[in-house]
């Protein structure tokens, strides 16, 4: 069989939802499961790669092969991918980060003393866009763009401004698309903007196809 191009590359995904902590207690966070970016880590194990795949909190057996750090909030997501920032090949952002985390931690659990409370949020660290911005020419950068209402704009736009070589546009619809659900419809545009629509697909269908493309892009 033909060699994949994948083979012996060096490849950090992460997956899956964060948790920002509000209290000892409790968390602000969101419905990913973790399935698309677990179906990716999959596919490039299978083809080869070194897979590192940093993954929030979800219920997901570890792909075979693969190596799997555990963590929870968005900022230890970060410190974890940035230990990966010089010697991997290709960084795919499959998690659905969570874009703010509260301003101050409190330690124990909260108490609910009034009839309204305030939680301030502050601006989480993108991690795709940090590895984009010191990455190396041979280095690829993938993202996820998952809009309940918008086009393929959205997702153009987002390659330009995080500075992509490939994004996986994918509309919420809570069905067939996007979180919790085994299936995907994902259109592909790459940095040339080519655009690659995909059928609905099973999600690990999908990472296949979405490598073959990642596949093209190498040299
Ligand atoms: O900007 P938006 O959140 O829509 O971008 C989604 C893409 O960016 C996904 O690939 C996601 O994993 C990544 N991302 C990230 N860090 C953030 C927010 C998003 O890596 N703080």
């Amino acid at each position: 069989p033909r060699l994949s191009k994948l083979q012996e590359k060096s490849i950090v995904i992460t997956a899956g939802p964060t948790r920002e902590k509000i209290d000892d207690v409790r968390f602000i966070s969101n419905y990913s499961s973790g399935k698309m970016g677990f179906a990716l880590a999959t596919s490039a194990a299978k083809r080869g790669a070194k897979v590192t795949l940093v993954t929030g909190p979800v219920h997901l057996p570890t792909p075979e092969g693969v190596d799997r750090l555990d963590i929870e909030s968005t900022e230890e997501m970060d410190l974890a991918v940035k230990e990966h920032y010089q010697s991997c090949d290709i960084f795919i952002g499959a998690a659905a980060v969570a874009d703010y985390r509260p301003a101050n931690y409190v330690t124990g659990k909260l108490k609910k003393n009034s009839k309204t409370m305030e939680i301030n949020l502050v601006r989480n660290p993108d991690i795709l866009a940090g590895f984009s911005k010191q990455k190396k020419k041979h280095q690829i950068a993938i993202g996820f763009s998952l809009e309940t209402a918008g086009n393929l704009d959205n997702a153009k736009e987002k390659l330009e401004q995080k500075q992509l070589d490939l994004v996986a546009y994918n509309t919420f619809d809570g069905k067939t698309s996007g979180f919790e659900v085994d299936t995907n419809i994902l259109t592909l545009i790459d940095k040339h903007m080519n655009v690659y629509e995909l059928p609905l697909l099973g999600k690990h269908e999908a990472a296949e196809r979405m490598l073959d493309i990642v596949e093209e892009l190498i040299n």
